[in-house]
């Protein structure tokens, strides 16, 4: 590890530190540096585990409010990464992480094929029971040679499941030699106007599948900003527990090829995480990002006990009562740095999660040493995000919860194992629920959120996450600073689209 090195911060930290003061995103700001990139150039690039990497360096919380698989899949085509929470069954949490998985399939290398003379209703029942989010299947007669497709097409024009599926099917295929690869297979398509291309060997077996609707996705122009893995699929998290949770889980999550498992735990220097994290590093070879934690010691303890990655906030989040109710916790930007800079230069990121409000608060995130910002409050409220949109005092909302929330903890196991209750008689909420302004597509707000995290680099005068990490000092600002900050002595007639004056901070210096 390379902690002896100082940086600019190290000075501004140190005497806060002595004073035995710690602070968080409101009590600081950047100073600005000489700059010679503007902010369109940056790169965003950075690492959420040892070996996960992100295009932009924003994951999405792993909260039942905030993460499944529409989530996960809008994240990582915009360069992110979404954890799928824990407060569905392990089966459930599979079925999240192959739907993100599957997205962009290339080669389907081992198509699930029917049968030619198997009713159309028990081809329906075999989709509704796996869980299955598509409708195109080889159709094989029974000495395996392929015979047609059943296409999503053939399901809508379908009127009686009682039909065989060679009645339903389409006959008139085009086929193509096994080896064909993605670009040819793509133009055959095209030329033929055909939505799946199976791929057969010499025999006349099947050897694999291409449906046009995922070439699609890979060839899209936007596709470079994809964040994906060697194989070309979208990247995914998962969250886990600890013990029999954590491989119940592994078990199923790892055979949908998820990228990397998050322990999620409120409270990660602790026996069980450590022994669990042990464990799976042991038996797999998957990234295991740990969290959560806010103490230098305890972030060394992890890098040193295997963990690939870090997540630090205890208490941060906007939902979080854990610091009132247990009396513990340090204010986020301090914590970020204290758990930074004792692993800094071991190779493994810090995640910062919890507590952010503006695009601004991902720059002094990251320039207090974190290689990536989870997000919760900041990403609820999406047409991404689980849950129905609802009216309230003339303006939209969405539902949004803490995992330790009493309506978590009561609808799920997850909750109650993440705040250590399992077992508890009456359960001590840890969290609140409540609603936050619905705020339209993920790409929007993620844009707005890019943007300023740009703009800070270009103030800073850093052309990476790694610069703004080295290059980054702070101020303290008083709360006269602050208030010069935020709009004032101004009505506001209308709200920006990255600020809004619904922040309650900002509604009682308004008032004042
Ligand atoms: P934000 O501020 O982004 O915070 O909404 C999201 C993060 O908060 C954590 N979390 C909780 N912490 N009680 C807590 O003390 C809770 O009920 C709770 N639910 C979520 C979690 O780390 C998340 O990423």
């Amino acid at each position: 590890m390379k902690n002896n090195v100082i940086l600019p911060k190290d000075k501004f930290f140190n005497d806060i530190e002595k004073s035995h003061y710690a602070l968080t995103f409101g009590d600081v700001k950047l100073k600005t540096g000489h700059s010679e990139v503007p902010p369109n150039e940056v790169s965003l690039e950075s690492k959420f585990s040892r070996n996960i990497s992100l295009k932009i360096p924003i994951v999405s919380a792993a909260m039942d409010r905030v993460t499944e698989h529409k989530m996960a899949i809008e994240m990582a085509k915009l360069g992110g990464l979404g954890v799928i929470h824990r407060n569905l069954t392990p089966r459930e949490q599979a079925h999240e992480v192959a739907k993100v998985k599957f997205y962009l399939n290339g080669l389907i290398e081992k198509p699930i094929c029917v049968n030619k003379n198997q009713k159309m209703q028990e081809v329906i029942n075999l989709i509704e029971d796996k869980k299955y989010g598509f409708h195109t299947f080889p159709v094989l007669k029974r000495n395996g040679k392929l015979r047609g497709m059943l296409t999503k097409t053939d399901f809508e024009f379908c009127n009686d499941y009682s039909k065989t599926v060679g009645e339903v099917m389409t006959k008139n295929l085009k086929t193509a030699p096994k080896g064909t690869g993605i670009d040819e297979a793509y133009e055959l398509m095209k030329k033929n106007k055909k939505k799946a291309l199976p791929l057969i060997d010499d025999d006349g077996n099947i050897a694999g599948l291409y449906v046009y609707s995922d070439l699609k996705r890979i060839k899209s122009p936007l596709a470079d900003k994809y964040n994906i893995d060697e194989k070309g699929q979208l990247r995914v998290a998962a969250a886990i527990g600890v013990g029999d949770d954590a491989f119940n889980r592994l078990e199923k999550i790892l055979r949908k090829n998820v990228d990397v498992v998050v322990i999620d735990t409120a409270h990660a220097d602790s026996r069980s995480v450590i022994e669990t994290l042990k464990e799976i590093k042991n038996k797999c070879s998957i990234d295991v990002v740990v969290g959560n934690i806010s103490e230098p010691e305890s972030a060394k303890r992890l890098v040193d006990a295997g963990a690939d990655g870090i997540k630090v906030g205890q208490g941060p989040g906007s939902i979080c009562t854990t610091r009132v109710i247990a009396g513990i916790g340090c204010p986020q930007v301090t914590a970020v740095y204290n758990c930074s800079k004792v692993i800094y230069g071991s190779g493994i990121p810090v995640c910062a999660d919890g507590g952010l409000r503006y695009s601004g608060d991902i720059t002094i995130a990251i320039g207090a040493g974190a290689h990536s910002v989870m997000m919760g409050s900041m990403l609820a409220g999406i047409d991404e995000s689980p849950g129905e949109i609802v009216f309230f005092n003339g303006r939209q909302w969405k539902e949004y919860r803490g995992m330790g929330s009493l309506a978590a903890m009561e609808s799920s196991k997850g909750s109650r194992e993440r705040y250590s209750q399992t077992d508890a008689e009456k359960l001590v909420p840890e969290g609140i629920e409540g609603r936050i302004p619905y705020k339209g597509p993920l790409k929007e707000v993620i844009y707005q959120y890019i943007g300023g995290l740009r703009s800070g680099m270009g103030y800073v005068g850093a052309a990476n996450i790694n610069e703004l990490i080295e290059k980054a000092d702070f101020s303290i600002h008083s709360s006269e600073g602050q208030k010069e900050s935020h709009p004032h002595d101004v009505i506001i007639t209308k709200e920006a689209s990255n600020y809004s004056i619904n922040n309650e901070e900002f509604k009682k210096w308004k008032e004042k």
